[in-house]
């Protein structure tokens, strides 16, 4: 226990002299962090920053999130992937709104009740805007933490993680509790690195750490084996009349719901079949601009996709034909489909 003090002293010492300057870090706002945290899932901070600032400059408060559109808001969202985290997101704001009387919760269980919101960013949220002592463990922490202690179990199941997470409760420094759940993510983040070598030689916990002390960071932390990813092929059409591109909306249910896309089709087709398909679709295709190929790789299926690029003469009842301009402006777009977008302006 002893050694448990010694290592958050140390965490504290370092953090105010290491941090990061990041955008979420200005203020205690539940708002701000609680967003922040949500965008951090499963995305690196430099990616985060510029949509986290143009995410508030459009809805600066809990109450004009509560408000937004759908289609709105996975336009803020385009491209980061995950899109429930959005739609959570609003859901909570309108709990917050509705029935909270636009006051954050400021108890764990309050936070955790959100939509969206489990023990990682209740966790947060708690320590870092209400002091409380509640740990947050992520990938960064569990990282920190089983290399530290040598601690060979698996992070992939909930009770290590909860084990965890009752081990730090118990050393978070009432007064300091949001420092040091930011010190541990960004030890974990800058230091003890998840790809690679940890650096060590500028670690605040060297002289404390097991796996320094017996050079077997590799080993740590243990996890389930990594499943393969399902492949599956897709025949991308995108349809051209006059200055207008064909968009529709993905169904309601399942992988990237909500979201646009351009039409497409499971298999890889012939450029003969696409265009029999197109004329299915009533779109009267005239002509083969080109063709492109892109490879879009999900958590657990990667889509082979090729795209072929036809002008068509009619403006069939099938989809939304939208200009270029429109489609930046208020399409949301999944990065999936992003590198079409990309190869049609250039095309140009
Ligand atoms: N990763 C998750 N939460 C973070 C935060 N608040 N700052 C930096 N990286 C993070
Ligand atoms: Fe990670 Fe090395 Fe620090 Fe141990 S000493 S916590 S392995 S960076």
């Amino acid at each position: 226990m002893e050694k448990n003090k010694q290592i958050v002293d140390a965490l504290l010492a370092w953090y105010p002299e290491h941090a990061r300057d990041l955008p979420w870090r200005k203020d205690r706002n539940p708002y701000h962090v609680w967003l922040s945290e949500i965008m951090l899932q499963q995305t690196r901070v430099e990616a985060v920053k510029e949509y986290y600032k143009r995410f508030l400059k459009e809805l600066p408060t809990i109450e004009d999130l509560a408000v937004v559109e759908e289609d709105r808001l996975l336009k803020l969202w385009e491209g980061l992937g995950y899109y429930n985290r959005a739609r959570n997101l609003k859901k909570a704001a309108m709990t917050v709104v509705d029935e909270l009387d636009g006051q954050f919760p400021d108890t764990y269980e309050g936070i955790l009740a959100l939509a969206g919101i489990g023990d990682y960013t209740a966790g947060a949220i708690g320590s870092i805007c209400f002091d409380l002592q509640t740990p947050a463990v992520d990938g960064n922490v569990l990282r920190v933490y089983t290399r530290l202690m040598e601690d060979a179990s698996n992070i992939d199941k909930q009770s290590t993680k909860k084990q965890i997470r009752e081990q730090l409760a118990e050393v978070y420094p009432k007064g300091h509790c949001g420092m040091l759940t930011q010190a541990l993510m960004e030890l974990g983040a800058t230091v003890c690195v998840p790809n690679g070598a940890p650096k060590c030689d500028v670690c605040p916990l060297q002289e404390l750490c097991m796996a320094r002390q017996h050079d077997s960071w590799q080993q740590y932390p243990v996890r389930d084996e990594k499943k393969s990813r399902r492949i599956e092929e897709k025949t991308v059409l995108v349809l051209q009349c006059d200055n207008r591109i064909a968009v529709r909306k993905r169904p309601k249910k399942g992988l990237l719901s909500g979201m646009w896309e351009f039409p497409n089709v499971e298999g890889r087709l012939t450029e003969q079949q696409a265009a029999d398909i197109a004329t299915k679709w009533k779109a009267a295709p005239e002509h083969l601009k080109m063709n492109y190929s892109y490879t879009h790789i999900f958590s657990h299926v990667e889509w082979h996709m090729t795209a072929y690029y036809l002008t068509c003469r009619t403006m069939c009842e099938e989809f939304q034909w939208v200009t270029i301009d429109e489609m930046e402006a208020d399409v949301a777009m999944p990065s999936a489909f992003r590198p079409f977008v990309q190869v049609l302006k250039e095309s140009k």
